[in-house]
């Protein structure tokens, strides 16, 4: 039986977010260059989001390029940003009824990227099926960094006081507030951390390591790892009697 005929359609998790990873270390095997490595990424996120939609999961949040990766030679970054910039199709969006996203410091990025970035942001508002959102000059610290910032803000402005801080609070101003939080992260290409990724969106998401390198990432790896998530028991904290007891109640 494939992963995918073993899937649960009823456990669908809601907000699948991946890492990206193992696009150079692909092209390095085949004797291309890293960018090729880049390219073919771009044709299996493509295929994920397709894949992930008409599974069901209504949020897919893909890193894509993080802040220390600002610091990779100026040629890679380079073509990472002509890449975007030549991806990015309105029409993919509109077609299939999915809402783009971006998170991250995005002054960062070149004027012509954010343009046509903020084009498909505004224009595919309304679709309804599934929301992509790219994780672009993004990392953990400096999105919590800028929800201290507003927080700050809101107090030294009388807005609210300091006792009314909650985890809420933060939830509501980092940048990932209009989405729930990840049922399912995934990293590809071997490593085993997260990378400064969703640091605090991921307090109780199960996490997901595949050796496969991206680009190599097909729809039964995406199955393989949702049929994992599915064999495992979220507590939050409670314990499995607990757990058992709230399914019978269902
Ligand atoms: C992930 O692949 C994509 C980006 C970080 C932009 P890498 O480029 O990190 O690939 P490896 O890890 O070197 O193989
Ligand atoms: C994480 O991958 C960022 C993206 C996938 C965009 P990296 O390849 O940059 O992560 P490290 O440096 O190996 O941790
Ligand atoms: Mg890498």
């Amino acid at each position: 039986m494939t992963y995918k005929e073993q899937l649960d359609m009823d456990r669908i998790p809601q907000h699948i977010a991946i890492i990206m990873d193992g696009n150079g270390r692909w092209a390095k095997e085949k004797g291309k260059r890293r960018g090729e490595g880049h390219i073919a990424g771009a044709t299996a996120l493509h295929n994920t989001m397709m894949h992930a939609s008409k599974l069901g999961v209504k949020y897919v949040t893909v890193y894509a390029f993080s802040t220390e990766n600002w610091t990779r030679p100026d040629e890679e970054v380079n073509g990472l940003m002509a890449l975007l910039f030549e991806k990015l199709d309105l029409d993919i969006f509109m077609d299939n009824d999915i809402r783009f996203c971006v998170i991250g410091d995005t002054d960062r990025l070149p004027e012509n990227v954010r343009e046509r970035m903020n084009y498909c942001i505004s224009k595919s508002a309304g679709n309804q099926r599934g929301t992509l959102t790219v994780a672009l000059s993004y990392s953990s610290k400096w999105e919590l960094t800028q929800s201290a910032k507003r927080i700050a803000a809101m107090v030294q402005e009388g807005k609210m006081t300091i006792d009314e801080i909650t985890d809420k609070t933060i939830d509501e101003t980092v940048a990932t507030s209009f989405m729930p939080d990840p049922d399912l992260l995934i990293r590809t290409g071997g490593e085993t951390r997260l990378s400064n990724y969703l640091l605090w969106q991921c307090a109780y998401t199960e996490l997901y390591f595949c050796d496969t390198y991206w680009p190599d990432f097909d729809e039964e790896e995406l199955c393989k790892a949702i049929l994992t998530y599915q064999q495992r028991e979220r507590r939050f904290g409670k314990t499995s009697e607990q757990i058992a007891e709230e399914n019978n109640n269902i």
